[in-house]
């Protein structure tokens, strides 16, 4: 499958979650995820697809690291958005090392990201 594929479909997947647990706080006028629900639209959903549309602009740039960028991204999101969800609930003990290891993970991604977008653009 091409990169930027991998990416359009991580990015509705988080898109449907998301979408999910924002109806589930309005329906219940319990809005105490609600930082759980933004990044997991804004780190999910508009950043990968963001991320797809870019290496879409730019195939030339898609390779190993681009590839192991989708695994980064993805982790860290993974780890990141469910130890907000369980700072959020009361449950500190996993939520803070999962929220912070997993923005550790998420700056890597997103540094990784930086240099490829850099190195694409050189010559733009
Ligand atoms: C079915 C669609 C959606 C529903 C029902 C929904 C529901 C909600 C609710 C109930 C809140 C809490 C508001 C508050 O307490 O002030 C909220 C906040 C938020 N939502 Fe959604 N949402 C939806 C879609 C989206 C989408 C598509 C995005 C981004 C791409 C998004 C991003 C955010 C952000 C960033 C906040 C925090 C806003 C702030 O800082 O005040 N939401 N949403
Ligand atoms: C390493 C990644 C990130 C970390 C550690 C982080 C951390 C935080 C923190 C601590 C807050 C305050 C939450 C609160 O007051 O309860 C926040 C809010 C917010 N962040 Fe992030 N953020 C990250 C990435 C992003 C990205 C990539 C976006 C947008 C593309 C974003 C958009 C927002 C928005 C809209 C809010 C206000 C809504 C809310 O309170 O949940 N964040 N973020």
């Amino acid at each position: 499958m091409q990169l930027e594929a991998r990416y359009f479909r991580a990015a509705v997947i988080y898109a449907l979650l998301g979408l999910l647990l924002g109806i589930h706080m309005a329906s219940s006028q319990d809005h105490t995820q609600m930082p759980t629900h933004a990044h997991l639209l804004l780190l999910g959903w508009v950043s990968l697809f963001l991320a797809g549309g870019f290496f879409r602009l730019y195939p030339t740039v898609q390779g190993k690291l681009a590839a192991a960028h989708w695994w980064i991204a993805n982790i860290g999101i993974l780890v990141m958005v469910p130890g907000v969800g369980l700072i959020m609930a009361g449950i500190e003990g996993p939520g803070v090392p999962l929220a912070s290891g997993g923005a550790l993970i998420v700056l890597f991604g997103m540094a990784i990201f930086a240099w490829l977008v850099f190195r694409a653009t050189k010559r733009a």
